[in-house]
């Protein structure tokens, strides 16, 4: 991935923060996922009074990859306001090793940024492998 795309990816991201619905936790993230077709998908997180059932930006944004058909997500970018960057949750780890097993990811906060990769971040997934 090169800068430029990781710096269009993190604007993405942070916009999409903007329009987060965070009311009970006053967290808000966003994310945004570059797919090899080019296109760029964008979530954010979306809190529910009934807690558990709050949706994380970077399922959001996977969900709108996938509904625009895509298939192979190369990038994902995240966006909070955390004193440090912020990892991906593991239900959100989970769903994203689907499609993406060594997704590049980094998060951002302020001027900082982490990097990591999917792989790393959960190791011994299981998957569709599993399942045969
Ligand atoms: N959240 C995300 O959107 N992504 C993560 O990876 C971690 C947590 C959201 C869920 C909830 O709305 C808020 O952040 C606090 O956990």
């Amino acid at each position: 991935m090169d800068e430029g795309t990781w710096n269009a990816l993190m604007h993405a991201a942070m916009g999409a923060r903007a329009r987060a619905y965070a009311p009970y936790s006053g967290f808000t993230v966003g994310a945004a996922i570059q797919a090899k077709s080019g296109a760029l998908y964008i979530g954010c997180n979306v809190e529910n009074a009934s807690y558990g059932a709050t949706i994380c930006a970077e399922r959001a944004a996977m969900a709108a990859a996938v509904a625009a058909g895509e298939r192979e997500l190369i990038a994902l970018a995240i966006s909070t306001a955390a004193k440090t960057p912020t990892p991906p949750c593991g239900i959100c780890r989970q769903c994203l090793v689907e499609l993406a097993p060594k997704l590049p990811i980094r998060s951002y906060t302020g001027d900082a940024y982490a990097e990591y990769d999917l792989g790393s971040l959960l190791p011994h997934a299981f998957g569709r492998g599993q399942l045969d």
